[in-house]
């Protein structure tokens, strides 16, 4: 039986058609082949909806799995200096533990990423109250956010690469948001070594919208100490001071000479003792990109020095919000029973500033009817 006959027989949810001839008997089998999409059963909510999970690939080595639940980014192997994949992000092997409550791994977060002052703004005259499920304000698109529906998808045909498209509509009143709002987000894994995320909404109402992605990244591996030795770089001169809420004052400040200046590659933990925020301390602060809003280009640049990954973040979104982990505590444990301490991953969150509902010197996040909401983030990833 050649390898691809097996191949075609094992992937039994495998939904592109193994078409291709075999291989001829003594010849190798061809390199350049990256088997198509997968898709698997991946467990059920407590309210009995399925869930599955894709599996995407490419021809550098490359996986990444996407669960329909949160179109959740669950695994993303990368390999490392040597051509060896190890996973990058924080992440299971079934629906179960992120039921169980986790925060945000890997999850599309929707409908307003980031926070809301007091879970309330103003919009066309009428005052909309949001639960505050963050201290006093509202986090993350509220109680059951876009990261715990489950999303319908389907595959997609890309010329970038392989792609997997994930829809939701988000009624009218859900989280007391207005409008029924519908959201897409395709991850297209391509052969130049990208995760890119495409993101599309439209509304029937004027709403805030404000779609992000919340990876945890170690680019040692998930599970491999902190990630105070990797090597960050943030193409910001500014960022968004905030309250001891984490609600921004409205100011934009320079970095420059301060805890929060990436512009040039600093590793992250040199100064992380030192930034000014509430315990636990550490990095989570939103920067102002160096780059015109919609323009995709680079936020930011992370090196991992024993592993020799890199990952570049590229964006047209005009602010990233770095994370750096700061709530992990050890209760979560990864697959192998190793605990998710604090440090032990990164985010870093392309967005609209937070709170931006609330700030009319912020680019705004009010999506009209007829608008078309589209924003694109590239996840790049080498090894040197
Ligand atoms: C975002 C927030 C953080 C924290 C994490 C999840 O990054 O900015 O304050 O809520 O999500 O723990």
């Amino acid at each position: 039986m050649t390898h691809r006959l097996a191949l075609c027989i094992a992937m039994a949810f495998t939904l592109t058609a193994c078409s291709a001839p075999p291989e001829p008997p003594g010849q190798p089998a061809s390199p350049a082949a990256a088997p198509a999409v997968q898709k698997s059963a991946f467990g059920t909510t407590k309210e009995g909806e399925a869930v599955e999970i894709y599996t995407l690939t490419n021809r550098n080595g490359m996986t990444a799995k996407v669960m329909t639940y949160g179109a959740t980014l669950t695994e993303l192997l990368v390999p490392d200096r040597t051509g060896t994949p190890g996973n990058v992000v924080l992440g299971f092997d079934s629906v179960e533990p992120y039921l169980a409550g986790v925060p945000y791994f890997g999850s599309t977060i929707g409908r307003v990423g980031n926070r809301i002052a007091k879970g309330t703004f103003t919009l066309n005259g009428r005052t909309y109250k949001l639960a505050a499920n963050n201290g006093p304000n509202h986090l993350h698109g509220g109680l059951k956010g876009f990261d715990k529906v489950v999303w319908k998808a389907e595959v997609v045909s890309s010329s970038g690469g392989q792609a997997v498209r994930f829809t939701y509509r988000s009624p009218d009143g859900e989280e007391g948001y207005p409008g029924n709002l519908d959201a897409a987000v395709v991850y297209t894994l391509t052969d130049a070594n990208e995760l890119r995320l495409d993101y599309v909404a439209t509304t029937d109402k004027a709403t805030p919208v404000n779609l992000t992605n919340h990876s945890y990244f170690n680019l040692a591996g998930e599970g491999v100490g902190t990630i105070l030795d990797h090597v960050m770089m943030i193409a910001a001169d500014e960022m968004t001071p905030v309250d001891d809420s984490l609600i921004p004052t409205g100011k934009l400040a320079p970095v420059k000479g301060t805890v929060f200046d990436f512009t040039t590659p600093t590793a992250i933990g040199a100064r992380i003792a030192k930034v000014p925020i509430a315990p636990p301390v550490g990095y989570d602060h939103n920067y102002v990109l160096r780059k015109a809003d919609g323009d995709l280009t680079l936020a930011a640049r992370v090196t991992e020095p024993t592993s020799g990954r890199v990952m570049e973040v590229r964006t047209s979104e005009p602010g990233i919000q770095f994370y750096s982990g700061n709530f992990l505590d050890g209760t979560i444990k990864n697959r192998k029973g190793v605990p998710y301490g604090k440090h032990a991953a990164f985010c870093l969150e392309t967005q609209h500033h937070p709170d931006s509902v609330n700030h009319a010197n912020f680019p705004s996040t009010i999506l009209e009817p007829g608008q078309t909401y589209k924003t694109t983030t590239v996840y790049a990833f080498a090894a040197k």
